[in-house]
């Protein structure tokens, strides 16, 4: 076993999952702001020590994902946050892009930056104790898009970020992200995810990367949020399983969805009915931002000192994931 699937082993297994904590300032400023929480760097410490300190991580947290500003802060209790969230027992993972700029070529679509000087920066978060990272490419699906040129040139930088962090001894995850947004169907979906998939495991076999050592992290198979054409869970699930089986190389230990503007128990749900119909040898579970975090921000925007009533909703949630990641996971649990 490579140092590298260890690393990815420990994060999935025991199906615990990633908290996606890393949004960038400008994403968490807008994430304060709808609850009218001032953006300073000592709010968003406090929001993030917070859950990094609840029993949750301990018990279904096996890799956190913190943005450049987090991982160098100093929590209240005097433990760097790398600190913290190893005596959770959890991995430090970090997200190294730029972000999604506009694809020059194709104006209305992305492209993610950050290559440039990436090999000296990610020596420098390993040397704070991350073991692995994020890279995410972004894709609207409408009658012309996502086209060619972006399914190529996301899929190209993601095999080039992966190349680089498996040199530094670190686990990307390739995130590839179609987003919701849209009238399409989830045939639509599903169609322009498999291509998007396809192409990316061709370029990072080009790119030589050794699969048993990164994680992936797609979106669910969905309609777009404007779509007439609504699917059951079950559906979901199914699809989603049907995609990531015809595309996925088996070398691969496993996948992290992403939750991708879903309600926290719409991507529960149906993260539990793809464990329950997976007959895959991949791990299924979760890297979820929002979908993680979306009430214990709310709640917590009722009075920031509340600590633990904060960690309580957190650990909740976090349950109710890691209980999906198991097919195990049941309304009466949920609401109770
Ligand atoms: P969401 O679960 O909110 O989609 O965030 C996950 C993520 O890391 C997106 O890059």
């Amino acid at each position: 076993m490579s140092e590298l699937n260890k690393i990815a082993l420990k994060i999935l297994s025991n199906s615990k999952g990633i908290l996606a904590a890393d949004e960038s300032t400008g994403t968490m400023t807008k994430r304060l702001e709808a609850i009218n929480v001032p953006s300073s760097s000592e709010n968003r410490l406090l929001f993030r020590e917070t859950l990094f300190s609840s029993d949750g991580m301990k018990n279904y947290i096996g890799g956190v994902i913190l943005y450049d500003e987090t991982i160098k802060q100093t929590s209240s209790s005097n433990k760097t946050i790398p600190e913290l969230i190893s005596s959770s027992g959890a991995v430090l993972g970090i997200k190294v892009d730029i972000g999604a700029k506009i694809l020059a070529g194709s104006p209305e679509e992305k492209i993610t930056e950050g290559l440039d000087g990436l090999r000296e920066r990610l020596k420098e978060y390993y040397k704070f104790g991350a073991r692995f990272t994020k890279w995410r490419g972004v894709y609207s699906i409408s009658d012309k898009y996502p086209s060619k040129l972006s399914i190529f040139s996301n899929a190209h930088a993601l095999a080039r970020y992966s190349a680089l962090v498996q040199e530094c001894g670190m686990v990307p995850i390739v995130e590839p992200e179609i987003l919701m947004d849209g009238s399409h169907s989830a045939e639509d979906c599903f169609e322009k995810t498999s291509e998007v998939i396809k192409k990316c495991f061709e370029e990072l076999a080009l790119h030589n990367i050794d699969l048993t050592g990164i994680i992936l992290k797609p979106n669910m198979i969905l309609p777009g949020n404007k779509s007439d054409k609504k699917i059951s869970n079950d559906e979901v699930a199914k699809l989603t399983l049907k995609c990531l089986k015809e595309n996925v190389p088996t070398d691969v230990p496993g996948v992290a969805f992403l939750s991708g503007g879903q309600t926290e128990v719409q991507a529960t749900e149906n993260l539990n009915l793809i464990n329950k119909y997976n007959d895959t040898n991949f791990i299924m579970t979760y890297s979820y931002g929002r979908a993680l975090q979306q009430s214990a921000l709310k709640f917590w925007a009722k009075d920031i000192k509340d600590i633990k009533g904060t960690q309580e909703v957190f650990n909740h949630r976090a349950n109710m994931c890691t209980l999906a990641a198991q097919g195990k996971w049941t309304r009466e649990l949920e609401d109770k």
